[in-house]
């Protein structure tokens, strides 16, 4: 079963709220998710294995730790997942990042793929998913399972504010992906927005709306 990881963290709450409200503009929007997304990768990053190496102070010789081996994929879905990269390459600068662009339909709320481009590696690498918001989860089911048909085994979805249904449904689709999330809301509107949500991430982020 995903294990599901609720923020729970005076910064993350304080800086949500200010991405929350509609008067946030979208500089600050933006600034504002780079800086949750880093402070949440704190935590998406606490299990990287340690590799021992040996070093040399102006003092002595020591055996010190480095992260090891296994390389790290950020695959934010489009648009708005975009918004998350910065921050977590400040914490994973050699990271490499694949895109996958989806929209949701919005007569029918399924997941419309227009463009993927991914590392070479994907079977090698720990992929961590990135997209603000986990509505019904039918991105993130699709982007996943995407991932999946190309061969990548450790995946982890991190969000900024997740529905009900949404942590449902991938639990469900893909028991075995960890699901990060700063907020889990209340429920989904009749055009399936998060209540009470921050609006349409995307169009905040960009400035489309
Ligand atoms: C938003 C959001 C997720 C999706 C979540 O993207 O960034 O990808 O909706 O909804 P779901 O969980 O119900 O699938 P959107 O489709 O608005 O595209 P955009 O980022 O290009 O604006
Ligand atoms: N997509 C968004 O951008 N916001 C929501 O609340 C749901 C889907």
């Amino acid at each position: 079963m995903s294990k599901v990881v609720v923020f729970d963290h005076p910064l993350i709450k304080h800086k949500l709220t200010f991405i929350r409200d509609k008067n946030t503009g979208s500089k600050e929007f933006r600034e504002l998710v780079t800086e949750v997304s880093t402070l949440m990768g704190y935590e998406v990053t606490r299990d990287l294995t340690l590799e021992e190496v040996e070093i040399e102070t102006p003092i002595g010789k020591m055996k010190a730790e480095v992260i090891a081996g296994k390389k790290v994929g950020l695959v934010p879905i489009l648009r708005a997942g975009l918004g998350m990269v910065d921050g977590m390459l400040n914490l994973l600068p050699a990271a490499r990042v694949g895109h996958i662009g989806l929209y949701r339909d919005p007569e029918t709320f399924q997941p419309v793929e227009y463009y993927c481009k991914l590392p070479q590696d994907v079977s090698e690498r720990e992929l961590i998913v990135l997209d603000p918001m986990l509505a019904t989860g039918g991105s993130a089911v699709a982007a996943i399972q995407f991932l999946k048909d190309r061969g990548a085994k450790t995946i982890k979805l991190v969000n900024l504010i997740a529905a009900p249904e949404g942590i449902k449904a991938v639990e469900e689709a893909h028991p075995d992906v960890d699901i990060y999330v700063a907020a889990v809301d209340e429920k989904l509107d009749d055009h399936r927005y998060i209540v009470p949500g921050l609006g349409d991430a995307g169009d905040r982020l960009f400035g489309t709306k």
